[in-house]
């Protein structure tokens, strides 16, 4: 094989540091065994290496998404050869095609399936939280986010924390923004688009005339997710305050995976009722109609929580075998008696320049009534998918790789 005095591409756009040299390599037909310099082993299977080359006959160089169809392959991917070459590359012949492909040990080593930790879990672990008396968010000083310079040092400083905080607590306060009405569009794109709905792009958290909902009212409004009535409900939402000289509209949130962890410990039979009975989430609106079945509490392949979907004002009539309808209004009861213990609620006021963001599909928020004649209390508020937040937050992470890394 040819020797090569550079590591090859892979398959993405991502910074793959060198954390160990491949010393040794195995193979037969079907695939290779690679030794590592501290003497980890890795084995990957032939048909998996020649779909994750990065050459041109299976990536697009431009885009970097394969374009290789496995099966048009002229046979299952045999390895002829496979050896080490001086850049310290895998380099694998593949029989079938008399095709020589080099694969980059950094990439290989991240991405062994055999070794590997669980690559579905977390990007920053989830730590449930209680609240109680003098309790806070995580609370960030960002005055001056929008004069940083997109996608800089300076922005990724105040975002960095604010999103682990929010991927690991499912919420975080920063202070100091601007109060301009609509700043919070350009606020939010500095993690990413705004997912808009039937109440804007950006909507108003006011009292005000003719409501379409009870948000828009003083009335108190007990702890819920926002639009538990869509098939995706949003899974995050954003409060940033421009105004608030109110007697009361004190803020209150819940961590939605705590309050379900403590029924799963104290009422199991509660807890397996609320991940099986679809209630109905429908808006009663005039002029819209959604709806959507789904169970309070859903969890996902693992066992571990994947969302809380509660709002009582926005619940339907349930329609549920005649034998599950009395059980799911024992369980319901039970969680909303422990939706009001105290010591899962964290308490604040908004300052005008606050912006809360919190996972809307994990965290309970919740306000007490406030007297709309003794002030101006005004939030404007958006949507954005918990994607977003992963994925400006994997940047950081790729950003930070690829300053610290050496490239060899
Ligand atoms: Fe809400």
């Amino acid at each position: 094989m040819n020797s090569f005095s550079s590591l090859p591409l892979t398959p993405d756009y991502d910074s793959w540091p060198i954390e160990a040299d491949i010393v040794s390599v195995d193979h037969d037909a079907r695939g290779v065994t690679l030794g590592w310099s501290d003497g980890r082993k890795s084995r990957y299977h032939g048909i998996w290496l020649r779909e994750n080359a990065a050459d041109e006959s299976t990536v697009n160089p431009a885009t970097r998404e394969r374009i290789l169809d496995l099966s048009r392959l002229p046979g299952w991917p045999e390895i002829a050869a496979a050896e080490i070459d001086d850049a310290g590359a895998l380099c694998v012949a593949f029989a079938a095609e008399d095709r020589h492909l080099r694969f980059h040990p950094g990439w290989l080593r991240a991405h062994d399936y055999d070794n590997a930790g669980d690559p579905e879990a977390p990007l920053v672990p989830v730590r449930l939280w209680h609240g109680g008396p003098g309790a806070d968010p995580d609370s960030l000083e960002a005055s001056g986010l929008l004069d940083t310079e997109p996608a800089g040092d300076a922005e990724e400083a105040i975002l960095a924390p604010a999103l682990e905080s929010v991927l690991g607590k499912g919420l975080v306060r920063l202070h100091g923004l601007p109060t301009e009405p609509g700043s919070l569009e350009a606020i939010a794109r500095r993690i990413g688009p705004v997912r808009p709905t039937n109440f804007g792009l950006l909507f108003d958290v006011k009292a005000k005339p003719d409501p379409d909902s009870n948000a828009y009212t003083s009335i108190a409004l007990p702890p819920h997710t926002d639009l538990p009535t869509r098939e995706y409900h949003p899974g995050l939402q954003m409060l940033h305050c421009l105004e608030n000289s109110v007697a009361g509209g004190e803020a209150v949130m819940l961590d939605g995976f705590a309050v379900a962890e403590a029924l799963r410990q104290r009422a199991p039979a509660a807890f397996a009722t609320l991940t099986r009975v679809h209630w109905c989430y429908a808006n009663t609106a005039r002029i819209t109609d959604y709806v959507w079945y789904s169970p309070m509490i859903r969890l996902d392949a693992r066992g571990e929580l994947l969302e809380v979907r509660i709002a009582d004002f926005l619940r339907g009539p349930l329609q549920a075998p005649f034998e599950e309808v009395e059980p799911a209004y024992e369980a319901l009861m039970t969680l909303q008696a422990m939706l009001r213990e105290p010591h899962f609620a964290i308490r604040f006021t908004y300052a005008p320049g606050d912006l809360v963001i919190f996972d809307n599909r994990r965290l309970l928020h919740a306000r007490d009534a406030f007297e709309g004649s003794s002030g101006h209390r005004w939030l404007q508020g958006c949507y954005m998918e918990r994607d977003e937040i992963r994925s400006r937050y994997r940047m950081i992470q790729r950003a930070r790789r690829q300053r610290s890394h050496c490239h060899r």
